[in-house]
């Protein structure tokens, strides 16, 4: 089938390459121009696992070519998929870009062309999509064409597999009288093993916002009984182990932490509480939601404070990671910038260290003050403590014992309950995790001042090994 995609971010360059693969004929549109020529020339803008290789996999078969001009490139195309930012970039939605593109392309789509709009709407902009296409077609004399939402459910560093092997696929109608564009939507995905739900457009719209929003209040619950882990000294992670085994409540998205960053999820769960408000209809659950994610990167530098005897002040902090999560070099809405802004505010110096130098680089720029090494070592030598803020692979596989001793005091807090607390009590460092207790050894305690051992005591934790000795700590999680 010939698709054009308009807009290359990670939305669009993923849906254009993975329908290249299931053998579309497929014409990527990116407007900016050193976007456009970075791809032209075969570098991907931003990571994401096995991308580049499908891409100059692709271009190389001739089944995916990327152009700049939208109209030219759409007035071809049996399926138009729209894939713009709908951020404003400032934890808002936007719609202006959407409109414009499709005032700019919609008078040129052939009369047998179906629209479908790929990027996260706000439920409002919903009712008004078919009428501002459909008047558009109208001002130039010509018939109406399917308008179709289709989402995505993509998860960066996971895009690929989430594509070709998802968990559904939805569309939406928002305009498609005799059903032609959902039959050939269905087509487009016919070769992907998910169940494919057709569903009015607002409907579809709701689905996407409310997958989103039940995964933050997962993390946002996980988090609350995580401090409830913290204030009675159980393990989160064998209460939660034992709660996924009822097949009721499952096991992913249930790890406690900082809490959620990225795109999507923090963005959406504002824009929903805010939207609601305005139109009437509080969200108090989205707004626990919310605030619980926010209070987590405030807990996550206390913590920090707390464990350095209750002051920051001149303290050298190490941040293992910045983007906000691993297998992506995303910075968007990353926890790690606000928990580095915050250790700074309160006199300390923060040297992050990321395996993706580039957004290493940016989230330098974007905090003014920080600072960064080019290796978690480097990051480590000296530091009065350690944050591990994106579990990366690099971090949970490095030698601990020895980064310890590089550290002028070894104490690591783990932001994402990566590491095991066992292992890093036994490897000599003072750890302390969510909703998981604090270890400190007794070589760490003795060197201790008396007011970090006031501060200490004041988190209210058991300070010994949270799994008894001989107890199989937390299973693998089913799903
Ligand atoms: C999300 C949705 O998962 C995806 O379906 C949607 O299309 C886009 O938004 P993404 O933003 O890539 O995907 O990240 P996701 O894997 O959902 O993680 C979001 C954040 O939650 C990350 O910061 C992650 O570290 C955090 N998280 C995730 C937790 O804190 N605990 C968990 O148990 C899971």
């Amino acid at each position: 089938m010939r698709v054009t995609v308009l807009g290359l971010g990670y939305v669009g360059l993923v849906t254009s390459a993975c329908l290249a693969e299931l053998d579309h004929d497929v014409i990527g549109v990116e407007t900016n121009e050193s976007k456009l020529r970075s791809l032209s020339d075969g570098t991907v803008p931003f990571h994401e696992p096995g991308l580049a290789d499908m891409v100059a996999a692709n271009v190389q078969a001739g089944r995916l070519r990327f152009s700049g001009d939208p109209a030219a490139s759409a007035a071809s195309a049996q399926i138009v998929i729209v894939a713009v930012g709908t951020h404003d970039g400032n934890g808002g939605w936007q719609t202006k870009t959407i409109n414009d593109c499709l005032v700019s392309v919609v008078p040129h789509l052939r009369r047998d062309a179906v629209l479908v709009i790929r990027s996260t709407l706000p439920p409002e902009f919903l009712p008004q999509l078919a009428a501002i296409v459909g008047r558009i077609r109208d001002e130039g004399g010509q018939q109406h064409i399917p308008v179709l939402v289709n989402p995505e459910f993509t998860r960066e560093g996971q895009a690929i597999m989430d594509f070709m092997k998802p968990d559904r696929v939805v569309i939406g109608v928002a305009d498609d009288p005799t059903g032609r564009g959902v039959k050939l939507v269905r087509r487009l995905y016919q070769q992907t093993p998910g169940p494919i739900l057709a569903m009015n457009g607002l409907d579809a719209v709701l689905a996407k916002l409310g997958s989103n929003l039940f995964l933050a209040t997962r993390i946002s619950f996980a988090n609350e009984l995580a401090g409830l882990c913290d204030l009675y000294g159980a393990d989160v992670e064998q209460v939660v182990t034992a709660m996924a085994y009822d097949q009721r409540i499952g096991g992913s998205f249930f790890r406690a932490g900082i809490g959620f960053g990225g795109s999507c999820l923090p963005h959406q769960v504002t824009m929903t509480v805010r939207g609601a408000a305005a139109a009437g209809r509080p969200t108090p659950l989205l707004a626990a939601v919310d605030e619980i994610n926010h209070g987590q990167r405030v807990r996550f530098v206390e913590r920090i404070e707390t464990l350095l005897g209750g002051s920051l002040k001149d303290a050298r902090i190490a941040l293992l990671g910045v983007t906000f999560k691993p297998d992506t070099d995303d910075l968007r809405d990353a926890p790690s910038l606000e928990i580095a802004a915050r250790l700074l505010e309160r006199g300390a110096s923060v040297v992050a260290y990321d395996p993706m130098s580039g957004a290493l680089a940016r989230a330098s720029q974007l905090v003014p003050g920080l600072t960064t090494a080019s290796s978690a070592l480097e990051a480590l030598d000296g530091a009065d403590a350690a944050g591990l803020v994106t579990e990366w692979s690099e971090f949970l596989t490095m030698d601990w014992a020895a980064a310890g001793r590089r550290m002028r005091r070894p104490i690591l807090v783990d932001g994402r309950n990566a590491l095991p607390p066992r292992a890093m009590l036994e490897a000599g460092l003072a750890y302390s995790s969510f909703g998981r207790g604090t270890l400190v050894p007794d070589e760490v305690d003795a060197r201790s001042t008396p007011a970090e051992r006031i501060a200490r005591r004041s988190l209210g934790l058991f300070e010994q090994p949270v799994a008894s000795p001989g107890f199989a700590h937390a299973q693998a999680l089913p799903d």
